[in-house]
């Protein structure tokens, strides 16, 4: 008789067959900065913060000693700090552009990856420049390049565009090459949808569309495969050098089509929402945050996903030491 169950009976023989590894240096920390002299906690992430720029060092500081792949740099601004062209993205002293050039002075060997976008920058919040009410697609692409070259520029080791606008891989790609960078990596997020799980993060950034909502930019969750495997084909033909599926786990059927498709590294993105989900119910006392933390991560990976992004990094890290 076939008996599954054979294979199960002890901790030496499950620990045999286990394919599936969970390592820390698969796990990337995002991370808020925000131009202000103290830390400022998230409320609706419970323990996340609003870094400052010390803060900052000091947690990135864990984040190398944990042993994880790197992090990911959010930049927040006050609302007095935003324009209507998201000129902050793209400072040369802009928030994340001097986080940047202090992490790589105090940690030459983590890596830091920088989120390219503008809807933490403009007024309006949306994730590029206004024509009227819509999004102008072709005039956001020369500001996201130019945020994506002012980030290599201040040493970030990968940029990570998230704006949804068609093309920004391309401009982007064509951008780093010709200001010099043509060896900075582009981790995209190439399968993104207008997700309501990305709430808490709108709430951390401040962020949030003023008026109307992405869903003429991210991606309909309804779509179906056709629209994730187009989006990720363009992004590959275009340069990307990682592809990103996010949210993670209500997309886990995407990771592994992609990660079956394509020849690079697939990442995915455990949102704020998850994140938010987990601690409530963990705060609670209704689950074991530990195993429910470690089981999500592990089936990212099963499914395919080489890199994460999650709020979790620094204890999974923790954890999976432990054993
Ligand atoms: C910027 C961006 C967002 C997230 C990552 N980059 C917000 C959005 O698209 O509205 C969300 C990440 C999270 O929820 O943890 N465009």
């Amino acid at each position: 008789m076939e008996r599954p169950r054979r294979l199960r009976t002890t901790p030496q023989l499950r620990r045999l067959v286990r394919e599936t590894t969970l390592e820390p240096r698969n796990l990337i920390l995002p991370l808020f900065v925000h131009p202000a002299p103290a830390p400022e906690p998230i409320a609706s992430m419970p323990g996340q913060y609003r870094h400052s720029l010390e803060s900052l060092v000091e947690i990135a500081g864990q984040a190398r000693e944990a042993g994880l792949g790197g992090v990911i740099l959010f930049g927040v601004l006050p609302e007095e700090a935003k324009d209507d062209q998201g000129s902050g993205a793209y400072a040369e002293d802009g928030i994340v552009q001097e986080a940047t050039r202090r992490l790589k002075a105090a940690y030459p060997d983590l890596l830091v990856v920088a989120d390219t976008c503008l809807c933490e920058y403009t007024r309006h919040g949306h994730c590029g420049v206004l024509q009227g009410d819509t999004v102008d697609n072709d005039a956001t692409l020369e500001l996201l390049a130019q945020t994506a070259v002012s980030q290599a520029k201040a040493g970030a080791d990968i940029v990570a565009p998230s704006a949804m606008m068609d093309g920004q891989v391309a401009a982007i790609r064509k951008a780093l090459d010709a200001a010099g960078y043509p060896h900075v990596p582009i981790l995209s997020y190439a399968v993104k949808y207008a997700s309501a799980f990305y709430g808490p993060f709108r709430e951390a950034a401040d962020s949030a569309p003023a008026f109307g909502d992405r869903a003429s930019y991210q991606m309909d969750p309804a779509a179906g495969y056709w629209d994730a495997v187009r989006e990720a084909t363009l992004d590959d033909l275009e340069g990307a050098d990682l592809l990103m599926v996010k949210p993670a786990l209500p997309y886990l059927d995407l990771v592994r089509e992609l990660k079956a498709r394509f020849a690079k590294p697939i990442a995915a993105y455990h949102v704020s929402g998850e994140y938010a989900m987990i601690k409530a119910a963990a705060l609670n006392g209704w689950i074991d945050e530990r195993r429910v933390v470690l089981e999500a991560l592990t089936g990212l990976r099963r499914a395919g996903a080489q890199v994460i992004l999650t709020y979790y990094a620094l204890e999974a890290a923790r954890w999976v030491r432990e054993g």
